[in-house]
Order: C-alpha cells, then structure tokens, then sequence
C-alpha cells in the first residue's frame, strides 16, 4: 500500500469541520447525498458516534472524511471521500483504518457499507482494501412520519 507523504493531519471529525465537509462531499461523484446530511443531522450522528468519525486536514483544509457510526451490534461507514488532487497516497485506507479501530475500541467487530451501483471506482476500491461484496441482501427501504408509524 502506498505511503502517506508528510504534511497531512488525521483526527477525529468534529460538527464545526461541517462546512468544509460538504464542500468536499458535493464534489466527489460517488457519494450519495441526502437530506440525512444537513448540518444537524450530521451533528447528530457525530455526537451519538463521538470519535469514530474522521478528516484529513494539508495546509490546513479538509481533503479527507470518513464517517463511522455503529448500532451495538454492527458498525457502518459512510462518506468515505477523498478530494481528486490528493489521491493515490493511501490517505482512504488510512482513514478507513482509523474509522475501524475506534469502532473496534467500541467491540464492534463487523462493519457494513453501501456503495452506489454506479460508482465502480468505489466498488475497486472497497474489493482492493479486502472488503467482501456480498450477495443475496436487498437493501430495503421507508421514510417515516409522525403521526403514521404509531
Ligand atoms: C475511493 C477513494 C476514497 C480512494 O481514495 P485514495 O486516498 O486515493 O485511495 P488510494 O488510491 O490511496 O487507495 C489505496 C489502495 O486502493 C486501491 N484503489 C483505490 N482506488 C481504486 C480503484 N478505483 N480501483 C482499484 N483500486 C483502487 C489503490 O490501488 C491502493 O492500493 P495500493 O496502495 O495497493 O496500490 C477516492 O478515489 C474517492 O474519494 N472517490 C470518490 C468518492 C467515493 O467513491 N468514495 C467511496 C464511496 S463508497
């Protein structure tokens, strides 16, 4: 696996890194983005996941996120991006690293993710890093509204 090069920071994401954050997600083809990713709600899911989400900074700007919740019993990941110029360096499997071992330190010890079907970049880069495509699962799924689920 290639070598960070020097002058890159990892740490833990934190709900004021939001504005950079998006920046970068909406300039990334393979994310999928949705109302679940408001500032709130991503301040939400930091708060709820504390520590196992992170960025990684160069001169000082976010070119690097990995978000990282878990539900006690499985972890997932999601946003994993890394910005155009700052690729082939190792930076995704160092963030996916540092996502999995605090999820570890959770006693997580399996982790999910979701790939868009037409992102085939993210698939290769999922099945290079040792992640397993699994078959026969359907993702289902619903919105819910108040008033209608009781
Ligand atoms: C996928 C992504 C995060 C990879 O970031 P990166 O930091 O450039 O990753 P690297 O290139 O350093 O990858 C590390 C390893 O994965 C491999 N890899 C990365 N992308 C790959 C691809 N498209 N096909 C095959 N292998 C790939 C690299 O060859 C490398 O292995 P090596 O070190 O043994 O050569 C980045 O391309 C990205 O942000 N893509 C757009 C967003 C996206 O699709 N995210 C995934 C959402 S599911």
């Amino acid at each position: 696996m290639a070598n960070v090069t020097e002058g890159y920071t990892f740490r833990t994401m934190q709900a004021d890194d939001y504005d950079q954050a998006i920046d970068l997600w909406n300039g990334l083809d393979g994310l999928g983005l949705s109302e679940a990713d408001s500032p709130e709600r991503i301040a939400r899911f930091l708060q709820r996941n504390e520590g196992l989400s992170f960025v990684c900074e160069h001169d000082g700007s976010i070119i690097g996120t990995i978000l990282a919740g878990h539900d006690s019993r499985r972890g997932f990941l999601y946003h994993l991006g890394v910005a155009t110029a700052h690729r082939g360096q190792g930076i995704a499997p160092r963030l996916v690293d540092k996502a999995l071992s605090a999820l570890l330190r959770e006693g997580i010890d399996k982790c999910h993710l979701f790939v868009m079907e037409h992102n085939a970049g993210g698939q290769r880069f999922w099945s290079a890093n040792g992640w397993e495509k699994r078959d026969g699962i359907l993702l289902y799924s619903r919105g819910l509204e108040l008033g209608s689920n009781a």
